[in-house]
């Protein structure tokens, strides 16, 4: 059965405890936590003190997606703000293997994202030091944008090579997800599902959580 990890981007910010209840309620595995620097992606989204605020209320792990540069500045914030998974982006890491490590001496699961352009190749000689790969599927910094069909050859690709490795990876694919795309990625090897706007602008987020969760 597959990671469903509803993205807190997509909520109502004037009422984020109860939107943090209503996942805690649902069949959803984890909150997915996006942090914006205006500067390695042109948005800005929240920090850690709305993090705090979230895991303060939260009873599943939180999924926190880094979009910043200049990430290993930041792990043990994200350990004190209650992140279980840290994810970072191949983009913003010249020392990968070292921000890989900071994050799993800090207690935490490590995890690199891939913007739609890097090719899951660059990750050949760290995947099996990897918890997690986060396929973007859009470009980041913006939710509610329409899915890139590349990301699901790319998952599959990035299925064979966790495979060919031995690796434990889970694969988790994030932006424009929804029924429709959410089947084919789960069906290329997808293990984990990111969804914002498909969850908090459905009529009953709670229902459609479980329409992902069945997929
Ligand atoms: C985009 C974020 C996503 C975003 C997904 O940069 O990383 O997590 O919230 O939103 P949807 O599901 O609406 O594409
Ligand atoms: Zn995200």
């Amino acid at each position: 059965m597959s990671i469903i990890s509803p993205s807190v981007l997509a909520c109502d910010f004037a009422n984020i405890q109860s939107e943090v209840e209503m996942i805690n309620n649902s069949n959803a595995d984890w909150f997915h936590i996006d942090i914006m620097d205006g500067v390695f992606v042109p948005n800005i989204s929240f920090g850690f003190p709305v993090m705090k605020a979230i895991a303060k209320h939260a009873t599943k792990p939180l999924d926190v997606h880094l979009m910043i540069v200049n990430p290993d500045s930041y792990i043990e914030d994200c350990k004190n703000a209650g992140a279980e998974w840290v994810t970072v982006h191949y983009e913003a890491c010249p020392h990968l293997h070292r921000t890989i490590q900071l994050i799993k001496s800090h207690g935490m699961k490590a995890g690199v994202a891939l913007n739609p352009h890097t090719p899951v190749s660059v990750l050949e000689e760290v995947i099996s030091d990897l918890d997690l790969v986060l396929i973007m599927s859009v470009n980041p910094g913006f939710g509610g944008q329409s899915f890139i069909e590349g990301a699901i050859e790319k998952t599959a690709k990035l299925k064979a090579l966790i495979t060919a490795k031995g690796a434990s990876t889970l694969i988790e694919i994030d932006g424009g997800v929804n029924d429709k795309t959410g089947k084919q990625l789960l069906e290329a090897g997808a293990d984990a599902l990111v969804a914002g706007s498909y969850v908090f602008k459905s009529e009953n987020p709670t229902a459609t959580i479980d329409i992902l969760k069945a997929l």
